[in-house]
């Protein structure tokens, strides 16, 4: 019998010092840029994805509710437009709660395929779907979605597809790129397919800066724990207690900025020290006050957010609102 030949030990190796040094590169690219950033995806490592997890228990932190309340009240709706025997694509390795609401409205769904680049997340919540929805079939899929390919199919008859994207991930992309994912998530999909998509509303500003800048400080733990992160990955030395998280409303954008605020002058080597003196490639001179981005979360208003989608190459079946106008939810159609 034949099968894949798994890696010999130096071969891991060399495959991990690899991606260290990649991801070197990029950190040293994304600092070094006008502003300076960090790459958002490494926001979750383990301690990450839970003090995100506390993040949207928050008191300030309006999204998770209002969706969870827009999702009850219209998911039989959605699973009646949608069909029997639909296929459900999640980006995103699955948000429990508001997976359920969708998938257990569904008639005799057909399959669930969880999309994320987390592979373990997703592993761990395909096996709580296949324990809860034994008949379903579960088709994870480990990939980067703005990467996205062939999204695998059932082996038995398949109704339409429901792609469902919460949470207003997709506000994390700039409204370039947002057009660009959702254009090809529709061409993927296919003519006459749908797209469940949660998006952020623009508000009163005070309301969205508290959103990302809680009293009890979690949305800031979250923030700082991207250096730490990065110093395991790395051996980077960022001194989280030199950096001050700010969250601040950018009206011009539309966005939410998530900032690292140099609290002084401060030199961060990404990684191996440099002999003594020499300045390195590797080190990253910080003025007091210096700002490094880690994340935009662009905020729509419900029609600039149809008009997103119209460019994209959807039609809106249905859009939706909490009762305090907080947060949509869209049902979209490929054209
Ligand atoms: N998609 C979430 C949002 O934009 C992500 C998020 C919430 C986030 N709070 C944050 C990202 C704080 C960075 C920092 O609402």
């Amino acid at each position: 019998m034949t099968g894949p030949v798994s890696p010999s030990r130096e071969a891991r190796v060399r495959i991990m010092v690899r991606e260290e040094e990649e991801i070197r590169e990029e950190v040293r690219t994304t600092l070094s840029g006008s502003p300076r950033s960090l790459p958002c995806r490494f926001f979750y490592d383990a301690e990450g994805a839970r003090l995100f997890e506390e993040i949207t228990r928050l008191e300030e932190y309006y999204p998770t509710r209002a969706e969870t309340e827009i999702l009850g009240g219209c998911a039989a709706e959605v699973a009646r437009v949608v069909g029997p025997r639909a296929r459900m694509v999640e980006f995103g390795s699955g948000s429990g709660e508001k997976t359920w609401l969708v998938l257990d409205e569904l008639e005799s769904p057909s399959a669930y395929v969880p999309v994320d680049i987390a592979r373990e997340q997703l592993v761990e919540f395909a096996a709580r779907v296949r324990r809860r929805l034994p008949g379903l079939e579960v088709l994870p899929v480990v990939t980067d979605y703005t990467r996205l390919s062939e999204l695998p199919w059932p082996e038995t008859e398949a109704g339409a597809t429901l792609a469902f994207f919460p949470g207003s991930t997709v506000g994390n992309l700039d409204p370039e790129d947002a057009r660009t994912f959702l254009a090809r998530v529709a061409r993927s999909l296919g003519s006459g397919e749908f797209f469940l998509i949660g998006v952020d509303l623009v508000k009163d500003p005070d309301r969205l800066e508290r959103a990302y800048n809680d009293a009890r400080g979690v949305t800031a733990a979250f923030n700082l724990n991207i250096l730490r992160h990065l110093n395991t990955r790395l051996g980077s030395d960022f001194d989280p207690d030199g950096f001050r998280h700010r969250a601040i409303w950018n009206a011009e954008h539309s966005r939410i900025e998530m900032h690292l605020v140099s609290q002084r002058d401060q030199v961060v080597s990404l990684g191996p020290r440099a002999a003594h003196g020499r300045p390195s490639a590797l080190e990253i001179v910080f003025g007091e006050g210096e700002v490094i981005v880690t994340e935009y979360s662009y905020k729509y208003g419900l029609d600039d957010f149809r008009t997103v989608a119209r460019e994209a190459g959807y039609g809106t079946v249905s859009a939706w609102t909490d009762a305090r106008g907080d947060f949509s939810v869209h049902l979209l159609e490929v054209r």
